[in-house]
């Protein structure tokens, strides 16, 4: 950096490795140089001090010609754009899609016709019911939208972490998110469906009692975006060249296997670390740790369609993996971080109205108002037609429409020709249209008379709902049946507790008894009348448990070890290693980050200090105190707190001997998750560590309290 005369004659200070000047203020100025840019106003001239408004005097009014000043503030004024009406807080990365295997037996959308083949992607990653600024952890329906850049136009799979929907019908959204979100009159609460308009909607439309069934599972509190499920919930067409349609259902399968959180911990989390997920997939991509799905699809035709027990047209039924199993096809990797928040997640606009050819609409009528929906909303959350156009937002391959002007209309086509047909032809008369190449609906056989009514092939509202509960395991349902309850205990409406109570009657008698009792319900409902009748012979499916489809290594997940000064160097560098040998990865926790002083001398850094690194960030605890550390924490609520909620929520702790008073000192009992440490067996704790929870535990817990 060359050193520069200060302008009132004072010479250059450092500052890290920079010179800086002071000015009569004392206030810092950075100067450009040699690989540093000037700082310019948005018309490109040289800014001279942007520390300082201009001024009439030293201690005078400020200028109105002050054009630098202006242009700074009026842009600032504007940064904000209205957040997206729904699914406002998310969060997003770059990756890509590969293709396994060639599907042009299927359908001719160019991104399957070639095995091998990688399309650029972008997913976004969301919460449905708070604002930007909510927290990750928020009992909540996830977001799961994926861009795929095709050489034939942007596709997006504008998908959810579960594979149905509350309704039925696209006139009942604004409905249904009204409820959800905030109560009009009094602004909360905030991100959280545990209040009275939320459930008074869900106990009086049983079309979504399936629903209600998955969000009060863990699939809502999941660990990661990495570690959840992704599904395109309606049942969209596949075409071939040959215009034949196969009816499919989208699925993307994390390699890294399904984990949530539980209830408790996912409370502390928000308070710990609001931005659990992001940072997570944020940590994850940056370390080289790419997250990984497979696209799935279910695939089937009329004749199944037609035999099917449910309509393949209503998004709030499945149609289960053991009657259609998943084929996969191809990968995503997400790979690359945005560059900018504002310019790629903010901005992105998803919309179900964008398929390519090869890929039709089916009349799912949830579906047909979506497609309407996105390109709406966006419009008045970007402000301009032409947000098409934005980088993150504008298809890879080479696109020609004859669309014009509007706000910000920074590439309007050439030449003469911004109609067609026209007689300005070759080179003049612009873009035409491609029959073979083009995108042509499916031509399906649509009569009847117009009418606004629900067919009653969508009448069964209970009977997948069942199908679910059946298909979890024991703790799974208890996770279930204590959701509700607390759910329930925060409607102040005693006439909703109960008319919800008789919806779970038809679901299962246990459900709805267990949630009876932790409501404490003096009277037992009667059960809500159904519909149609339940169906209860539908098969458990295994595909629907979490528990069922957890991860085969510890790979991806996070270890937090309590270190004090005197830790055991040689069992630490043990763990390190056996940590780094399964992909996981370690994080150390101290009294202050500084870091402590190891048994053999070296001073080892911390990540975390312990008030601000709680254990419910990680995924396993160790506790490697030494003798005195173990002494000076059983004091510190912090750490006691540390090992008790490790516990708690049946994690797997490992421990130094010395660690004994301090787990002691916190309350916690010894099973088979809590164990002793020596350099010898630090790679069986983090063996063991791959079943991610001790669950026998939760039934001990249970019982003490
Ligand atoms: C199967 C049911 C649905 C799923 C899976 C779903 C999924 C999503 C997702 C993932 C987003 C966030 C996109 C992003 O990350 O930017 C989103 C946003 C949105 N959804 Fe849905 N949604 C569903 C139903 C509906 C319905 C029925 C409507 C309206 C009729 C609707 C209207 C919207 C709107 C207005 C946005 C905000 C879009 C924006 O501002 O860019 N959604 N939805």
């Amino acid at each position: 950096m060359a050193k520069k005369a200060s302008p009132n004659g004072r010479t250059p200070a450092l500052l890290g490795n920079e010179a800086v000047l002071r000015g009569e203020g004392g206030e810092t100025h950075q100067l450009a140089g040699d690989q540093v840019p000037v700082l310019t106003t948005q018309q490109g001239i040289p800014v001279a001090d942007d520390q300082n408004s201009l001024k009439i005097g030293v201690r005078g009014p400020t200028a109105l010609e002050d054009f630098h000043f202006r242009e700074k503030l009026f842009h600032f004024d504007h940064e904000r754009i209205p957040e997206r009406v729904v699914h406002a807080r998310g969060f997003g990365a770059h990756g890509f899609f590969e293709t396994y295997e060639s599907l042009s037996d299927i359908t001719r959308a160019d991104l399957f016709q070639r095995a091998g083949e990688r399309t650029p992607a972008f997913v976004r990653f969301s919460t449905v019911a708070g604002s930007k600024g909510s927290a990750d952890l928020a009992r909540d329906v996830r977001g799961f939208a994926v861009k795929l850049y095709t050489k034939q136009g942007n596709w997006d799979i504008v998908g959810n972490n579960i594979p149905v929907f509350f309704i039925q019908d696209a006139i009942k959204f604004p409905d249904l998110i009204h409820a959800a979100k905030e109560e009009p009159d009094r602004g909360f609460p905030q991100a959280q469906t545990a209040h009275d308009n939320f459930w008074d909607f869900i106990s009086l439309n049983p079309e979504s009692i399936h629903m209600a069934l998955w969000i009060m599972s863990d699939r809502t509190i999941p660990r990661s975006f990495r570690f959840m499920e992704g599904f395109g919930v309606h049942t969209f067409r596949l075409v071939n060249a040959a215009g034949k349609s196969t009816f499919v259902k989208f699925h993307w399968k994390p390699k890294l296997g399904l984990q949530s959180v539980v209830w408790n911990e996912a409370v502390k989390i928000n308070g710990a670390d609001p931005d659990f997920h992001r940072r997570d997939l944020w940590d994850a991509i940056q370390s080289g740790d790419f997250p990984e799905w497979e696209l799935g699809l279910q695939l089937f035709d009329e004749d199944f369609a037609d035999k099917f027990a449910f309509d393949v047209l209503d998004a709030t039924k499945i149609i289960s993996e053991d009657e259609v199993p998943v084929r996969r096809v191809g990968r995503l990797v997400l790979d690359r971080c945005v560059d900018n928040f504002f310019a790629e997640t903010e901005q992105v606009a998803f919309c179900t109205q964008n398929i390519v050819p090869g890929i039709d609409f089916t009349n799912d009528p949830l579906l047909q108002g979506r497609n309407f929906s996105y390109l709406d909303t966006q419009l008045k959350r970007l402000g301009s037609p032409n947000f098409t156009y934005l980088p993150i937002n504008a298809p890879k391959c080479p696109f020609h429409t004859l669309q014009q002007d509007g706000h910000m209309a920074f590439a309007n086509p050439k030449g003469r020709a911004n109609y067609e047909p026209n007689s300005w032809g070759g080179a003049h008369g612009g873009p035409r249209e491609t029959p073979d190449l083009g995108f042509r609906a499916h031509a399906t056989d649509e009569k009847g008379p117009k009418l606004r009514i629900r067919s009653d092939t969508f009448a069964d509202h209970y009977s997948q709902a069942r199908q679910f509960y059946v298909s979890q395991t024991e703790i799974e349902q208890n996770h279930i049946a204590a959701a509700f309850t607390f759910e329930l205990s925060k409607v102040e409406t005693p006439a909703i507790r109960a008319r919800m109570v008789a919806h779970l009657l038809n679901v299962h008698e246990d459900l709805a008894t267990k949630v009876a009792g932790g409501l404490r319900q003096k009277d037992m409902a009667k059960a809500a009348e159904p519909a149609r009748l339940v169906k209860k012979n539908l098969k458990p499916s295994a595909a629907l448990s979490i528990a069922r489809n957890g991860p085969d290594s510890f790979k991806g997940r996070k270890i937090g070890a309590l270190v004090t000064d005197g830790v055991d160097a040689a069992l630490l560098q043990a763990l390190k290693e056996a940590v780094v040998k399964e992909g996981a990865i370690l994080k150390l926790v101290a009294p202050a980050v500084g870091g402590v002083k190891a048994s053999d001398g070296s001073w080892i850094e911390a990540d975390e200090k312990l008030d601000g690194g709680p254990s419910v960030l990680f995924d396993a605890v160790v506790i490697l105190v030494s003798k005195e550390g173990a002494q000076m924490l059983t004091d510190e609520p912090a750490a006691r707190d540390f090992v008790a909620d490790a516990f708690a929520h049946l994690k797997f702790i490992g421990y130094a001997a010395a660690a004994a008073p301090l787990l002691n000192k916190a309350g916690i009992g010894r099973d088979a998750g809590v164990i002793e440490l020596g350099d010898k067996n630090a790679a069986v704790f983090i063996r063991s560590c791959r079943a991610l929870r001790l669950w026998e535990r939760e039934s001990v817990i249970k019982q003490r309290t």
